[in-house]
């Protein structure tokens, strides 16, 4: 098996597919106020360049693959798309995250296409927050995406809640709560102000140790040790219980010296870290017609230019320039 080292001695072998920038929900860390502008159909790369790309990739040493969005499961034929995918030779893990909106309808199909790794987002069991987080009145429908997901066997079913001060920080204990009867990965997630002004950003940025606080008021958490996915979350369990609380915390102890990943948008541009807004353009020469070894090549100096971490902290945030978050899949 070949091995993707960047020139900081990191492996690389996850890669994030965003399928598509559009998404049925608009919230609030995500989504510019007032919408951000869509990508033209033609811009978008079909799912037979997606494949192609993706085999590339692999045949490089890519080993795990998730899809993002936007909202991944709005994109029409995503489940045979899954299917085509989950059969491709060297993929090991083929993953999905989503808002959970459609997952009532589709948990099945994605199921059965050979997903088995889903992350859902849900920042709130309030409903009525739900709508103020997301700006759309779907927390119903998501909970019973979220059951769905729980019967068709989908394990562990992980749960991103971003933690925002004076927003949803009060139901820090109410969603971690639920690992003590169900066997979910509840995991808290650092903000990142991406798009957000810096002001929105200092008032609602919530660090990983206070996360950790609050959460130990019910009762001393025990870290367990990192699962193989290699993933940024830190893994806390309360004693009995059956799921798994993680921290993720890109701001205050962020995971750059491990990070192990590339991102693919959905208009066929290599991003090489989150933060960066330097892409490399891959979709023109796949349509002109460059051979693997030119696609492989540009993948390759991709990975090469990752850059050795990001630049954002508690005090400092910078606005990405070139796209909102919802157009990256984060
Ligand atoms: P697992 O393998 O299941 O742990 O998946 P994951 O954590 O890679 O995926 P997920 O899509 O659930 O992302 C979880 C959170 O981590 C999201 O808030 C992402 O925005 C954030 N995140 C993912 N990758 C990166 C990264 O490369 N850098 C930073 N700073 N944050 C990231
Ligand atoms: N800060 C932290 N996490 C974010 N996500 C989206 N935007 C942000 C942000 N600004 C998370 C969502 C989703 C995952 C893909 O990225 O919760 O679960
Ligand atoms: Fe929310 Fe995810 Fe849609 Fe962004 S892409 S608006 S985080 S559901």
């Amino acid at each position: 098996m070949t091995l993707l080292i960047d020139r900081y001695q990191r492996p690389i072998d996850y890669l994030r597919v965003s399928i598509t920038d559009r998404c049925d929900l608009r919230c609030i860390y995500c989504t510019p106020l007032g919408g951000s502008p869509k990508l033209d159909h033609d811009d978008i790369l079909s799912y037979e360049e997606f494949l192609h790309l993706i085999q590339v990739a692999v045949d490089m040493g890519i080993t795990k693959v998730r899809l993002t969005g936007g909202e991944p499961l709005v994109r029409k034929g995503v489940t045979d798309f899954c299917s085509r995918l989950a059969a491709l030779p060297g993929l090991q893990s083929l993953s999905l995250t989503t808002n959970g909106v459609m997952l009532e309808e589709l948990a099945q199909d994605v199921y059965n296409a050979g997903i088995r790794r889903i992350n859902i987002s849900l920042d709130t069991l309030q409903p009525q927050k739900f709508l103020r987080i997301t700006r759309r009145d779907e927390f119903q429908r998501v909970w019973r995406g979220i059951e769905s997901a729980e019967n068709v066997g989908f394990s562990p079913i992980k749960i991103n809640v971003v933690v925002m001060r004076g927003i949803n920080d009060d139901e820090i204990l109410d969603l971690a709560k639920l690992t003590l009867d169900r066997s979910y990965h509840i995991r808290f997630i650092e903000f990142m102000g991406f798009n957000n002004d810096s002001e929105w950003v200092n008032q609602h940025y919530v660090s990983a140790d206070h996360i950790l606080n609050s959460l130990q008021t019910l009762a001393p958490l025990e870290q367990i040790t990192a699962q193989h996915t290699n993933g940024p979350a830190r893994h806390f369990r309360w004693p009995d219980a059956k799921g798994v609380v993680g921290i993720i915390s890109p701001i205050s102890h962020h995971f750059c010296p491990s990070c192990n990943r590339i991102r693919l948008t959905a208009d066929g541009k290599l991003r090489n870290c989150l933060f960066s807004d330097q892409e490399v353009d891959i979709k023109s020469p796949l349509r002109q017609g460059a051979t693997d070894a030119d696609l492989s090549q540009i993948l390759r100096a991709s990975i090469d230019n990752k850059p050795e971490k990001h630049c954002m902290q508690s005090d400092v945030f910078r606005k990405c320039q070139n796209r909102p978050m919802v157009a990256i899949g984060g």
